[in-house]
């Protein structure tokens, strides 16, 4: 079996306009600068890094068949898919490696009610939301220690 080194971070719909998207929620960053970050902690760890983003579910499923088995482990920002996506939920489901979800901002703090319900977290080993992009990094330190 191949060493694993490949860790997978999956990012859902509207992701792509971060930086512009709703800053005073989301915060300026953009996923391109995310990525950087996660990019320098893989490094340190001595990880390579799927990093992806699309708009589309069944995207986003496809890639996670694909990249998500023999990975370190998945970490996933569903997006608004959280709120609703069964097809996602049964797809983390069925992956037999560590999934952490991930939000920038903290769904229990939001305005609408039904973003702090999350269909996709129960198929998740944990939960990280509210601390930005830290929230991504967060959820590395957590693999890393896993697998340490
Ligand atoms: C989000 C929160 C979701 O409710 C929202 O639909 C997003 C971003 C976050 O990272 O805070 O697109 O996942």
């Amino acid at each position: 079996m191949p060493p694993k080194h490949r860790l997978v971070v999956a990012n859902g719909p509207n992701l792509d306009i971060l930086g512009t998207r709703e800053p005073d929620i989301y915060g300026r960053q953009t996923l391109a600068d995310i990525q950087a970050m996660v990019d320098a902690k893989a490094e340190e760890y001595g990880w390579t890094v799927s990093f992806f983003q699309s708009n589309h579910e069944g995207e986003l499923i496809d890639r996670l068949h694909k990249e998500g088995p023999d990975s370190i482990g998945v970490i996933i920002n569903p997006a608004a898919l959280t709120h609703y996506s069964i097809a996602l939920y049964d797809c983390l489901r069925a992956l037999d490696v560590p999934v952490v979800e991930v939000h920038l901002s903290n769904l229990f703090a939001r305005t609408e009610e039904y973003r702090s319900r999350s269909v996709t977290a129960p198929a998740a080993l944990g939960f990280i939301c509210g601390f930005g992009s830290r929230s991504y990094i967060l959820a590395m330190e957590y693999l890393n220690a896993v697998y340490e």
